[in-house]
Parts: C-alpha cells; structure tokens; sequence
C-alpha cells in the first residue's frame, strides 16, 4: 500500500470538488483547503474526514506545515484504536523535540483514559502515572500507600470509597525535586481524581451513565501527563503529585449512604448519595496538598455531570475563588490552543451541603449549582482556599461520540495548558 501526500493550501479549492470544499483530490495527494484564521480546526477537522474514509497512512509533505498545524491534524486523525500512522514533516529540531514529547505524553494520557477498566486496577494507574513522570527525570521519589494501609494512615476517603472493590485503593505521592535539596519549597501540588471505574456504589447510576465511567480517572492523567510534560520543557523547581486512585463498586464491603467519614483535618461528612465519590477522595489529597505549604494547589477531576452539562465536551471547566490565578491559567490556554471556561465558585456555595449528622454531606441540596457546589466542598479541605488554588472539573476529557473533530473517547485536553502554567509558576 502506497502512502498519501498531504498539502496544505491556503487557496480555495477548484469548485468541482464542491462549494468551499476543504479537501481536494489527486492520485496520490490530498490537499487540505484552510482559511488562514481557521488553519488548526480546519485541519484537525480534515483529518478526522481522512480517519473515517479508512485511511491508515499519510505523509505530511510540502512547505505549509508547522508544529502546531502537525499536531492540530494528529489530534483529529487519532483515534481509540490507535491505528494510524504519519510520517512528520520536517521540523527544527526545538520543535521536532516537542512534537516528540506531546506525541509520547499526551497520547499516554489518551490511552490510559480510553482504556477498560478491567486491565486498569487503581493500583496499575498510580504505578503507570509513577512510571511515566520517571521517564523524564531522576529526581524523582515516590511512594504508594495502597489497601489496609490507607485506613491505618488515615487516608478514609480514599479507603471508604475503594473498599467495595476487590483490588485495592491507591495513593500515589510523587515528589519532583531537581533542587536536590530536601527543603526546599514546593511551588505547586497537583491533586488527580483516579476512579478508576465508577459503578456510582449504591446510588447506582443507569447503564448508559455507567458506560463511560472508565474514564473517571480522567484527572489523573491529566495532572500526570501535565508534570511530565513540564519536566520534559525544562521547568527546574519542586512540584508534588498526589493521585487519588479507587473503584467505586457495590458489594458487601461498600460504603453505605448514611456513613460517615472523619478526615485527618477534624471534619465530618454524611455520605448522602455514594455517586458524589470524587470529592470524597480528593479531600484527602487536598488534606495532604495543603499540608505541604505550597505556594498553588491544583485539582483535576471528572468531578461532575453538570459542569459537562454546562460546557459540553468542549471546554475543561474551571473554578476558583482566585481571578489572578484563573487568569493566568485561561492565558497559557490560549498559548496552548486548548479551550478551558470559568465557572461560577462563591461564598454562598459552602454552605449548600448541610447534614443533620455531620459537618457536611457530600451532595448539594436540590436545586442547587452541581459543579459550583462541588468544587464549595473541596474548598473546606484547603484552609486559605480563596488564594491560590485552582479546580478543574474535565468536562472535556471524554467524549461517548465522535464529533467533526474528535474521535470517539479521551482527547488530552488540558495537558499542554496546565504544563505552560507550572512552568510560570514561581
Ligand atoms: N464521575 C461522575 C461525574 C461525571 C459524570 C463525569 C459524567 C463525567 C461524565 C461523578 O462521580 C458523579 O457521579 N457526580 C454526580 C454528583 C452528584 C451525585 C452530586 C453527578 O454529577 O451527577
Ligand atoms: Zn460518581
Ligand atoms: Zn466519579
């Protein structure tokens, strides 16, 4: 089988292939027709045609082609399957580097989204996510707290809702320190939501909720894949990763609607609905976070259907009570070509989970804002949370079908952008 061409042009395309058409056709070429204030969607979206017609193999050819245009035309010709292939154009070596170092990560993090559950234990996540940042340096230490361990350690939101399963809970620490020096500040601590597959427990969702939810560990992988990105673009100061990795099931061991739940920090929480099980592992790595005194916090998780009710797939929401620090998120994101929306996160949200038994319970009175009160109630596990930590609820992470510019599954959205931030961090 031979290999085709693809051109890029910024001229309209002879009108016998069709009004505007945004591909045209020669034996052993096809030519992508842009308008040059549309280029990346047009050729994400050109790729996408190429990958539906059953075409396994392009060569990308001719002067017109950048990074950003190779990438923006991987990201629509990828798909679950992984079964396509590209031969590059030719790049100066910078950006060759980086086309190599996306291509590596951000598809790392497509694949370990897109895959079953069945294969990716909570255990085989921390230990991939582990494997994956060491690839890129040696200053790197880690350890993973996993099963009995969680509960003897304290670490009971991971444990309670992990205990239903057979395989074990898992907590991934990771510190990236190329100071050497063991004091050092640490300058941001990532927080990842890794369920790795959520039954809702009890509060069982309906099968065609349930279907995605292997990709409930979407958080994860993208804090993951964004501190491996930043160490692989040079960012030379001390982060943390805490990855808070279960299963959500329903057997004799599960937790019950009803429990309640002590964290280190003294606060109690009535489970009132065991489907609202992200926030309850990410307090503890928030506890964790907070702990170590670092100048940012960021959370990622699949946290809600509200905020994907919100924005749809195409945007990772954003919530935060810092306008300095959202700000500077939302300008790498425009760095980085990736669409992230603010969300609305006040006062007034924190005190819209009351429990008659507990502090707190850890769902949202009816009628009330699912993603803003969501993130309301991570923020009580960071005490100065007005300042300096960010929450983002991947809405974007996963898509149940395809689109005219994504394939069916994970996308990778988010990596590129939260790796620009960590590196301007200080
Ligand atoms: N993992 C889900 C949220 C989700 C749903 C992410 C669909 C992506 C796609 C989360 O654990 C959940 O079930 N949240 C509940 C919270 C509710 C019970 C307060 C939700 O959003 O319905
Ligand atoms: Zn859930
Ligand atoms: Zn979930």
């Amino acid at each position: 089988m031979s290999t085709l061409s693809i051109l890029l042009s910024e001229k309209p395309a002879p009108s016998k292939w069709g009004k505007d058409a945004l591909l045209s056709f020669s034996d052993d070429a096809i030519t992508i027709h842009y308008q040059p204030d549309h280029r990346h969607g047009a050729i994400q979206r050109a790729a996408r045609k190429l990958d539906n017609q059953g075409i396994k193999s392009v060569k990308l050819s001719g002067d017109n082609w950048d990074l950003e245009s190779c990438w923006h035309f991987w990201l629509g010709y990828r798909n679950a399957k992984n079964n396509n292939k590209v031969s590059w154009a030719k790049l100066d070596s910078q950006d060759k580097q980086e086309l190599k170092y996306r291509l590596a990560i951000i598809d790392w993090c497509r694949d370990i989204v897109n895959q079953q559950a069945e294969t990716l234990s909570p255990l085989e996540l921390a230990t991939q996510s582990a494997n994956l940042i060491s690839n890129y340096s040696s200053d790197i230490t880690y350890n993973i707290t996993s099963g009995e361990a969680l509960k003897e350690q304290d670490y009971i939101g991971i444990y309670t809702v992990g205990k239903g399963s057979e395989r074990p809970a898992a907590l991934l620490e990771l510190d990236y320190n190329p100071t050497k020096n063991p004091k050092a500040p640490i300058v941001a601590c990532l927080v990842g939501k890794g369920i790795t597959f959520d039954s809702g427990g009890y509060s069982l969702k309906p099968s065609s909720f349930m279907e995605s939810m292997r990709s409930d560990m979407g958080g994860a992988a993208l804090v993951t894949g964004a501190l491996a990105l930043a160490i692989a673009r040079g960012v030379k100061h001390r982060i943390k990763l805490y990855l808070c990795c279960a299963d959500n099931l329903v057997s004799g061991k599960a937790f019950k609607l009803g429990d309640i739940i002590r964290y280190r920090n003294g606060k109690t929480v009535e489970v009132d609905n065991t489907d609202a099980e992200g926030r309850l592992v990410l307090a503890d790595g928030l506890i964790s976070a907070d702990n170590d005194n670092p100048h940012y916090i960021i959370d990622c998780a699949t946290l809600t259907g509200a905020a994907k009710i919100a924005v749809g797939n195409d945007y990772q929401s954003l919530l935060s009570f810092d306008d300095l620090f959202a700000n500077q998120l939302l300008a790498s994101s425009l760095v980085e070509h990736e669409a992230f929306w603010r969300l609305p996160l006040a006062d007034f949200h924190r005190s819209q989970f009351p429990s008659s038994f507990a502090d707190m319970a850890n769902s949202g009175s009816p009628n009330t804002a699912g993603a803003s009160t969501a993130a309301a109630f991570l923020s009580h596990f960071i005490k100065n949370y007005k300042q300096n930590w960010l929450h983002i609820d991947c809405s974007a992470t996963f898509r149940k079908s395809a689109t005219a510019l994504w394939a069916t599954g994970a996308t990778g959205i988010g990596v590129r952008t939260l790796a620009n931030l960590l590196t301007i961090l200080k």
